[in-house]
């Protein structure tokens, strides 16, 4: 099912944010990252312990290589693929949602 995530202008270039989403089982937090060709999109949660990839408002860690990291503890991930590429989870990934866009808006679809 599609989801209305946020106007494309609300989701900054080159950085992770966080938006949550209204769905029939509750709310849904997701991060997105826009590129200049792409837009990426995880719910925001980590395959370890199942914990918050933001660690403040809009606030994610990255490495110098633009590996996410989760804040609990140290897992890193590929930013495009979302696989845990160290660290307690190495080899899961987070749930990659795919996106579209419409009237200026982007959307999320959950199976
Ligand atoms: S909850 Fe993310 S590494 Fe443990």
């Amino acid at each position: 099912m599609k989801h209305k995530l946020a106007q494309l202008i609300d989701i900054p270039m080159d950085a992770w944010s966080e938006h949550s989403i209204q769905t029939d089982h509750g709310f849904v937090s997701v991060m997105v990252k826009r590129s200049a060709t792409q837009y990426t999109a995880f719910i925001n949660e980590c395959p370890h312990q199942g914990r918050r990839m933001d660690y403040a408002e809009n606030a994610f860690l990255e490495t110098p290589e633009k590996q996410v990291v989760c804040p609990a503890h140290g897992a890193t991930f590929d930013p495009e693929s979302g696989v845990c590429l160290a660290g307690p989870c190495a080899g899961q990934s987070l749930k990659k949602l795919i996106t579209s866009m419409d009237d200026n808006a982007l959307y999320v679809a959950f199976e």
